[in-house]
């Protein structure tokens, strides 16, 4: 059967993605890449905590050779991520008690971290996941932003304006060298409307103070909806955090989207028609924003290498055949 390419249906309105490692450019999982896709997210290989030898040296041979086979098949790379909690080597902000290094010596790790790896990759990549996950899961009081960021090794170290300093951080490196690559804060439970407003007020505050200074311009570009749902996720939620985000005049990435259903790596015929239902839904309010809305990008290929295998979350199944939610997305309002 001769598969519709999802990135030729979507060609005027956003860049189609996905999440990738080395094995994805091989064989029939290359072939299904390219076909479908003009975009690439390393899953894992750009992750703050790889980007250093045993001796807290920077080292990119690994990402190197990813980017050079991405670009050898012509897509597109979105760079994730700069800063983040998780797979980051601690070192940067913690001393070996796990207690905050001073905030002098953090900063300078982070503005050495953010500034080595923008300047190495450059233009080989279109985008940056500047800052992912700084805001805890449903803060109680969104609109005191400050008080619902996460309290991870960097904020501890730093303080609140760790995120502000990174993204400074970049744009001195983008501006220096004249590239045009768009800066995104990525965080997931995007659809969750206290987190989607502590994340709003954030944007809000960090882009009016740069533009104060800056005449206009923003230093937050892109709001990244990294888009882990399920099969309870109602799609009116995520259409007020989308407009709520377009709304601070930044372009929105839908960063890391699947749809978890099910268990046991199968889904029942009606698991698969609600998650193709869903993914319908999704594409639907997508092209209603797509004049604000860079790429929708998938977290992985098929079910089996999806970190949430379990819960088939994806278009294509163990063996790479289409699911309905790949017809779905293909052509949402037939699929509704
Ligand atoms: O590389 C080691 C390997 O040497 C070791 O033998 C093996 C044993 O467990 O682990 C390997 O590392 C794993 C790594 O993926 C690479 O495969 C880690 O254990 C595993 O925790 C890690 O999971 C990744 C996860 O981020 C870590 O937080 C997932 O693949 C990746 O899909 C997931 O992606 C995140 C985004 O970056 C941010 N948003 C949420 C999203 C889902 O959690």
């Amino acid at each position: 059967e001769d598969l519709t390419p999802i990135k030729d249906v979507y060609e005027d309105y956003f860049l189609i993605g996905n999440a990738v490692s080395a094995k994805e450019f091989e064989g029939n999982r290359l072939e299904l890449l390219n076909l479908h896709h003009n975009l690439v997210t390393a899953e894992n290989a750009m992750k703050p905590g790889y980007a250093f030898n045993d001796q807290r040296e920077f080292d990119f041979t690994a990402e190197d050779a990813l980017v050079e086979k991405a670009l050898a098949e012509g897509l597109k790379i979105h760079g994730h991520v700069l800063v983040w909690h998780q797979q980051s080597a601690d070192w940067q902000h913690s001393d070996e008690n796990g207690d905050p290094l001073s905030r002098e010596e953090a900063l300078t790790n982070l503005r050495t971290h953010v500034k080595t790896a923008v300047e190495h990759f450059g233009d080989n990549v279109i985008s940056w996941d500047v800052v992912n996950e700084a805001m805890n899961d449903n803060p109680p009081n969104p609109s005191d932003w400050k008080a619902s960021l996460r309290q991870s090794g960097w904020y501890k170290a730093i303080g609140e304006d760790y995120v502000e300093q990174a993204f400074r951080a970049a744009k001195e490196v983008i501006d220096e060298n004249g590239w045009d690559i768009k800066l995104y804060y990525n965080d997931y439970n995007d659809d969750n409307q206290n987190k989607a407003e502590a994340i709003y007020q954030m944007v809000k505050e960090i882009n009016e103070n740069y533009a104060a200074d800056n005449d206009g311009d923003l230093l937050i570009d892109g709001i990244g909806m990294q888009g882990h749902y399920h099969l309870d996720t109602n799609p009116e939620n995520v259409r007020r955090s989308l407009e709520k985000f377009i709304s601070l005049g930044v372009e929105v990435g839908v960063t890391e989207l699947d749809i978890r259903a099910g268990d046991n790596n199968e889904l029942t015929e009606e698991q698969a028609n609600a998650q193709g239902y869903l993914y319908a839904q999704l594409f639907k309010l997508y092209k209603e924003h797509a004049d604000n809305i860079s790429r929708v990008t998938f977290w992985g290929l098929n079910d089996a290498s999806s970190w949430r295998a379990a819960q088939s979350p994806l278009l294509f199944d163990k063996d790479l055949q289409a699911k309905p939610a790949y017809y779905a997305v293909i052509d949402p309002d037939t699929f509704i």
